[in-house]
């Protein structure tokens, strides 16, 4: 069965999912026979590109891109279980590059590059425009692949030369960086006898990956991988085997304690007379740091727009709903992991992106990425950050890190930031459109005070090519921030700015700052991967509605479609479940770990994500749920709102 150009040879409720693409002018039942010699547990799919066999009527496609582009699209939805890809000679290149396309879609757990040169390699392919069909048939014959039978067949042989023309055309169009990477490691199989590729060449597949790098040789030519079907099952299996235990280890790690084990290890150590390093109760941070911040630091943070009415009704709204817990159900064991747009998370947890984080402390950015990769959550990074976008990716380690992007009025600037976002392993964009202008904020105006104007928070325009190269002197820090403030937000933005973003990137694109169920339904219906309700923390529009009371109406209007986040006032494990329990995918913590991050650092920030976590995993147990998924409507109560727009 062929289904959006994937080919299901099997359905199994195995633990992997195997997905194959043919080579030049091959089709999906190349791997027929490889199919059949895979255990129970791989569930093995091929990719049937158009024009061949069943989608013979269908134009072959044109380029490598093109292929990869839909049949990432295809393999979007393949993230219940660990996905594999393997490629034969051109289909490694389609392999690669829907790996690339998948990211933050999809986790790939391994690339199989069989009988190919790396991508950014010399491939040595014919114009085959020139060749006359006899020379094509010699070509074939050399390689193998096809049995003397078809080729003696001509009305076959010359459905097979049209599409090995056109896959050729394809393959000759295709240009590769050697700096384009994918994080899934990549194990390449060649046969010892390939007339076409050397097993030194296959080295060069190393620099196109962040993770490990193996070879693996068969006997046989350029088409060992497909005769010898037992073998190479065996070599697939074992591998993926043991990608598969390693993935299991890591999930159990016993280093790895249950997040509420934090409660035993801060009462344990008081013994020895220790304290935590910061008040566990994150609600009260924000006292601590007026007196050990600087005012301007302060009132930069805690800073709110106008009265601070909404600010305050963040937090009411969480106040104002109560939790009515289940009880005798045995939670012993509980799993706080969530997957939200193909990638694990180990809580429905985000940290918000907020801007100039070096205005509190010197290692700003840098020291919250390190505490978010130790805790495993991800940090969606400003666009306004105090340290390059790339500096912050070398402190991530290998948890899944998010780019919060502003959108520049200069397009080859947002171009740019987007490029280098996907370059340095950014696996989703978050598109914050409710700070067109920045909002009317009385404390950091009474103090005079804006850390953008004093050259903080704009590191990645300062370190962007395409900004610099609209400076007439890129060495003048006050020419760097009067550019700035001329292009870093484009408030003429409008519903073309998401469509833009959507055409400029193949990453996931959250949509921030929505409140209105119409803007959920406008963002959605433009693209949107997903949504994040949110009032800015009460910092741009005062008198608008807490974020809390805005998501029931978002996620009815969503309806599933994609997943909607909540930030704006959380501050425990409780709020968390209520915003879950209102239809919440996941939440963004802001300040609290702001003020960790200014009161102690890397270690402060840790404590607030740790003290939050424990927090939740007890909250769930207490309300009687083994994991998220368990946090129903009826947990929460709800009291009247104000009223809201709603259909
Ligand atoms: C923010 N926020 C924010 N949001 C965004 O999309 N890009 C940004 O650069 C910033 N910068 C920023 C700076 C500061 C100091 C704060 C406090 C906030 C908003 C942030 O992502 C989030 O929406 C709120 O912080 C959530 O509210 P709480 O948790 O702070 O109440
Ligand atoms: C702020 C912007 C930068 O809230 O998002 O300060």
């Amino acid at each position: 069965m062929v289904m959006n150009g994937i080919r299901t040879f099997h359905h199994r409720d195995g633990a992997a999912r195997l997905v194959c693409f043919p080579h030049a002018g091959g089709g999906a039942s190349a791997f027929t026979a490889l199919a059949a010699a895979l255990p129970d547990d791989i569930e093995v799919h091929a990719v049937q590109y158009p024009g061949r066999q069943e989608r013979h009527r269908e134009p072959c496609a044109e380029t490598i891109e093109e292929l990869a582009a839909a049949a990432a699209t295809a393999l979007s939805g393949y993230d219940d279980r660990p996905l594999f890809l393997l490629g034969h000679s051109m289909g490694a290149l389609v392999a690669f590059e829907t790996a690339r396309r998948l990211r933050g879609r999809a986790e790939v757990t391994r690339v199989f590059a069989s009988a190919a040169r790396a991508p950014s390699a010399e491939w040595e392919e014919p114009d085959v425009d020139r060749l006359t069909d006899e020379q094509m048939v010699d070509g074939l014959r050399l390689l193998g692949g096809v049995p003397e039978a078809v080729l003696a067949d001509p009305e076959t042989t010359a459905e097979i030369l049209r599409q090995l023309r056109a896959d050729v055309r394809a393959l000759r169009r295709y240009r590769c960086g050697d700096r384009a990477a994918v994080a899934a490691p990549l194990t390449v199989v060649l046969g010892t006898r390939d007339p076409k590729n050397s097993v030194a060449q296959m080295a060069e597949w190393a620099r196109h990956t962040t993770g490990d790098h193996a070879v693996e040789t068969l006997p046989g030519g350029h088409f060992a991988l497909l005769e010898h079907p037992a073998e190479v099952a065996e070599l697939l299996t074992r591998s993926i085997r043991a990608d598969l235990d390693e993935h299991a280890n890591a999930a159990r790690r016993p280093d790895a304690p249950a997040p509420a084990d934090l409660v035993r290890r801060i009462l344990v150590a008081g013994l020895d007379g220790t304290r935590p390093p910061l008040s566990t109760d994150l609600t009260t941070l924000e006292e601590t740091a007026r007196s050990k911040l600087t005012p301007d630091a302060f009132a930069y943070v805690a800073g709110t727009a106008g009265s601070g009415a909404t600010g305050r009704a963040n937090r009411a709204a969480f106040e104002r709903r109560l939790l009515v817990p289940r009880m005798l159900r045995g939670t012993v064991r509980r799993d706080l992991g969530v997957r939200l747009a193909g990638q694990r998370l180990p809580a429905p947890v985000l940290l918000a992106p907020v801007a100039a984080q070096t205005v509190v402390h010197p290692e700003g950015e840098l020291a919250t990425a390190r505490a978010a990769a130790a805790v495993g959550l991800p940090f969606v990074l400003s666009t306004f950050a105090g340290h390059s976008l790339e500096e912050v990716a070398g402190q991530s380690g290998q948890v899944p890190r998010w780019f919060q992007l502003y959108l520049p009025s200069d397009r080859k600037v947002a171009e740019s930031l987007v490029r280098r976002a996907e370059a340095s392993g950014y696996t989703a964009i978050v598109l914050t459109v409710d700070a067109a202008w920045l909002g009317f904020r009385p404390m950091e105006l009474d103090n005079a005070y804006s850390p953008f104007l004093r050259g903080t928070g704009i590191a990645n325009f300062t370190t962007d090519p395409a900004f610099r190269a609209g400076l007439p002197d890129a060495s003048d820090p006050a020419a760097m921030v009067r550019r700035w403030a001329e292009i870093s937000i484009d408030p003429s933005a409008d519903w073309d700015g998401l469509a833009w973003l959507r055409e400029a990137t193949d990453l996931p694109v959250f949509v921030k700052g929505i409140l209105h169920p119409d803007d959920a339904r406008l963002a959605v219906e433009h693209g949107a991967h997903g949504l994040v309700v949110s009032n800015h923390g009460g910092r741009q529009l005062d008198g608008s509605v807490p974020a809390l009371d805005a998501l029931p109406a978002v996620s009815a209007a969503v309806a599933g479609r994609v997943p909607v986040l909540l930030d704006s006032g959380v501050r425990s494990g409780t709020d968390v479940i209520k915003a879950l329990a209102l239809g919440a995918d996941a939440v963004l913590l802001g300040r609290p770990y702001v003020y960790g991050l200014g009161l102690a650092g890397r270690q402060g920030v840790e404590h607030v994500l740790r003290s939050l976590l424990a927090d939740l995993d007890l909250a769930l147990a207490l309300t009687g749920c083994a994991s998220p998924a368990d946090i129903t409507p009826d947990l929460i109560t709800n009291p009247p709102l104000p009223s809201l727009p709603v259909d």
